[in-house]
């Protein structure tokens, strides 16, 4: 017992198979041990400029404004909005999961104007399709999920949608939380303006910053605009001038968080980009052939299935939550439950980071056959 009266307990060690956090490599948690240092220290300004070239390899981009936010995924996305928008302007959210819905809603709190295109759970948008709704009005930006955490499909042809988005004068946001660092995100050559991601999923450090980075033609309208942005927190201007020569003074930075995402960086590059998305779809293969001989077979068409998140169909008969439970009492193992409208008739297991190694995949199925036949 301790002087508050609860039990002290240690925290479990799990193995982190849901839709993130994944698991964090010992080097990781190494690194986040170091005591840390002040937020204007010599030594962690210079290791902002490592963070920075490493995030510009991950993001495959040279984009001067790379930099990681203090913050979850949702402040890269808070970021990202409102950095952009003013009140007043035009705004198209292609919907296809719940994230998209929440971009909506973001955009709808700046006070931008916002239309919707939306696909069902599990499905992805034609490039034809998205043109057609740019060309209807004049907007300023075009929101869309690379990677739809809550379905597990992988929006394709990015490259066309932000070619198509210039076209009409529109700059592309995307969502690359669950796609950066697990799948190619190519910033540059696809020519997206906006991206932003969180460092708890593929990129395999806890939870807490927002990789983002932005093109030289958003930097610009950011520069242009003609109202401030409304938050202070997560104004890019003033990230800018802390991580770069003035070092202006904007928030306490957790130096134990940047330890662990230049860490966990560090990991990726040392085995290379392609090499871990080559990793990380060989076991999200391993999954799906044994999911279907579970009878759990992949809610996602195979062209366009994300390999970090898989949406698995719980058998006929099977009570999908009793199971999630039994999992994480029984084996130690989380994954998650459906979202939405699939909440019942799907599982989300995600093999991200240093949680997509094979032996999780054999654990993970011969845990889930036991219970399935028990
Ligand atoms: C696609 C996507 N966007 C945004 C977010 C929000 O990130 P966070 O929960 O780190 O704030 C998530 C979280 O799972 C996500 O999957």
């Amino acid at each position: 017992m301790t002087m508050t009266g609860f039990p002290d307990l240690n925290a479990p060690s799990r193995v982190l198979l849901g839709p993130g956090p994944s698991m964090v490599h010992p080097r990781v948690l190494r690194a986040m041990m170091a005591p840390p240092v002040g937020h204007l220290d010599p030594y962690l300004l210079h290791l902002y400029q490592e963070e920075q070239s490493l995030l510009r390899y991950v993001f495959q981009t040279r984009n001067a404004w790379t930099f990681a936010l203090s913050g979850t995924g949702t402040s890269g996305m808070e970021a990202a909005l409102a950095n952009l928008i003013e009140p007043g302007d035009a705004v198209l959210v292609a919907i296809h999961g719940y994230f998209g819905e929440r971009m909506a809603e973001i955009a709808a709190g700046l006070g931008a104007e916002v239309d919707r295109i939306q696909r069902a759970p599990g499905e992805i948008f034609t490039v034809e399709e998205i043109a057609s709704a740019l060309a209807r009005r004049r907007y300023k930006l075009l929101a869309l999920v690379h990677a739809e955490t809550s379905t597990g499909a992988e929006q394709l042809h990015i490259a066309e949608i932000a070619a198509a988005a210039h076209q009409h004068g529109a700059l592309l946001v995307l969502d690359t939380v669950t796609s950066l660092g697990g799948i190619p995100v190519k910033v540059d050559e696809w020519d997206v303006d906006v991206a932003y991601s969180a460092s708890q999923k593929n990129l395999g450090a806890p939870s807490g910053l927002a990789p983002i980075t932005v093109s030289e033609r958003a930097r610009q309208v950011i520069e242009r605009r003609k109202t401030p942005v409304v938050s202070f927190y997560l104004d890019l201007k003033r990230y800018a001038a802390y991580w770069g020569e003035a070092h202006a003074y904007h928030h306490t930075a957790s130096a134990s968080l940047h330890y662990a995402l230049r860490e966990a960086l560090r990991l990726v590059a040392e085995e290379g980009l392609e090499q871990v998305f080559a990793r990380t779809r060989a076991h999200a293969e391993l999954l799906w052939q044994g999911l279907e001989e579970l009878g759990a077979s992949p809610f996602v068409p195979l062209e366009y299935r994300l390999p970090p998140l898989t949406t698995a169909r719980v058998p006929q008969g099977v009570d999908a939550h009793r199971l999630r439970l039994r999992l994480l009492e029984e084996y130690n193992i989380e994954i998650a439950a459906g979202f939405g409208a699939l909440r019942d008739t799907v599982w989300r297991i995600g093999l991200m980071g240093y949680s997509s190694r094979r032996e999780n995949v054999t654990l993970l199925l011969a845990a889930m056959r036991e219970l399935l036949h028990n």
